[in-house]
Parts: C-alpha cells; sequence; structure tokens
C-alpha cells in the first residue's frame, strides 16, 4: 500500500466533497450545519491556491483517500506568519498513516513558505484528532469554551500549535 501525495486538482472536489459531507453529517469535526456542494467547494479552495496557500490530496492505487490545506489563521497582518491547517481522511481509511503523511507535508510546505506557526483548531469531542495532532508534535494551547453549537448542544473548539523553528 502506497500513500501518493500531489497538489489538489479541480476533479478531486467531488470525492473530497464526499469525505467533507460524511463528517458534517456526522460529527463535530466541522461546525457546519448543511452539506457543502462540489461549486462551493471550489470555489473555497479556488480562494486558498490564489493567495498561494497549498491544498494537497493522498491518493492509494489513484482512488482519493485523503486531503489537507492551510490558510490563514486571522486576517489582520502580523499574523502573516501563522497558518490553521486541517486534514481529512475518509473513515474507512483511518489508521493506515494517511493522514501522518499528509500533515508532515503541510509541515514541510509551511516550513519552506517560510512560516512560523501553524494552528489546529480541533472540537474538544474529536479526541482522535487531538491525539494525532499531538503524535506530530501539536500542543494544547487552550480552549474556547461553548463556541460551538451543534447537534443541540455546545461545542468547544481545542487551540493546538506547532512552533515551526
Ligand atoms: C484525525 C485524522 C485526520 C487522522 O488520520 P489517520 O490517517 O487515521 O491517522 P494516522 O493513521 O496517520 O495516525 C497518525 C498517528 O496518530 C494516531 N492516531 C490517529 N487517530 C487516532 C485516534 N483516533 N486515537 C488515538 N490516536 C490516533 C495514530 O495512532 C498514529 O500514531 P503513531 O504515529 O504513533 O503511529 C482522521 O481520523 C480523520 O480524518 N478524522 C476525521 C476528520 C478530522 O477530525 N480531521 C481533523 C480536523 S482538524
Amino acid at each position: 500500500m502506497e500513500i501518493k501525495i500531489r497538489n489538489y486538482q479541480t476533479q478531486d472536489t467531488e470525492a473530497i466533497v464526499e469525505i467533507l459531507n460524511h463528517y458534517i453529517a456526522n460529527s463535530t469535526a466541522l461546525y457546519d450545519y448543511d452539506p457543502r456542494s462540489i461549486e462551493q467547494q471550489l470555489a473555497i479552495f479556488n480562494e486558498k491556491l490564489q493567495k498561494g496557500f497549498p491544498v494537497i490530496v493522498a491518493t492509494i492505487d489513484a482512488v482519493l483517500v485523503g486531503f489537507g490545506y492551510y490558510s490563514e489563521f486571522r486576517f489582520r497582518e502580523a499574523y502573516k506568519f501563522t497558518v490553521e491547517h486541517s486534514v481529512y481522511v475518509a473513515e474507512n481509511e483511518h489508521g493506515k498513516g494517511i493522514g501522518k503523511v499528509l500533515l508532515q507535508h503541510l509541515i514541510t510546505l509551511a516550513k519552506e513558505q517560510k512560516l512560523h506557526t501553524m494552528v489546529a483548531v480541533i472540537d474538544s469531542e474529536n479526541q482522535g484528532s487531538i491525539k494525532f495532532h499531538e503524535k506530530s508534535g501539536f500542543e494544547i494551547v487552550g480552549t474556547v469554551k461553548e463556541s460551538g453549537y451543534k447537534f443541540d448542544r455546545w461545542l468547544h473548539s481545542v487551540f493546538m500549535q506547532l512552533l515551526l523553528e
């Protein structure tokens, strides 16, 4: 089983939306309520790419099994060396090292872009993602309590950070 990483292409969007919409409907990994359309996701990625941020995908035997990206953390100028990233792996492909390869690739790209720190904002119920990030050296730096509301309950956003230098 070889995991390959390459840059996102427009024709990947359908497979990506399928993965995202599964997590939107069934988890607090995303704070969206409604499924995304292919057009919406295309626009989201195009904006990131136009700003020079990466969107990458992982494939096994040419099948898209995961993806990841980063873009600005906040919009004021002084935040320009900080990015917020996300990584998603299809549920039936968890635990095979795909997420780790994607995250390591994003870390390498962020270093190449001379960025200083990466931030993940993770729902506190998503302990799997918190453990996953800890394995790659991220540490919890704070929790914004009751910052989300989904499935009739308050959600807490855990901020995790990796300093790149
Ligand atoms: C979080 C996620 C990306 C992890 O991807 P994955 O391909 O299953 O993870 P990997 O197999 O690469 O695991 C890498 C390491 O993290 C650990 N890990 C991954 N998932 C874990 C879990 N649920 N519980 C504990 N540890 C976990 C692995 O044990 C592994 O440790 P190792 O380096 O010591 O071997 C994946 O579970 C996912 O897509 N979840 C849903 C979406 C999501 O929450 N994305 C993150 C939003 S910020």
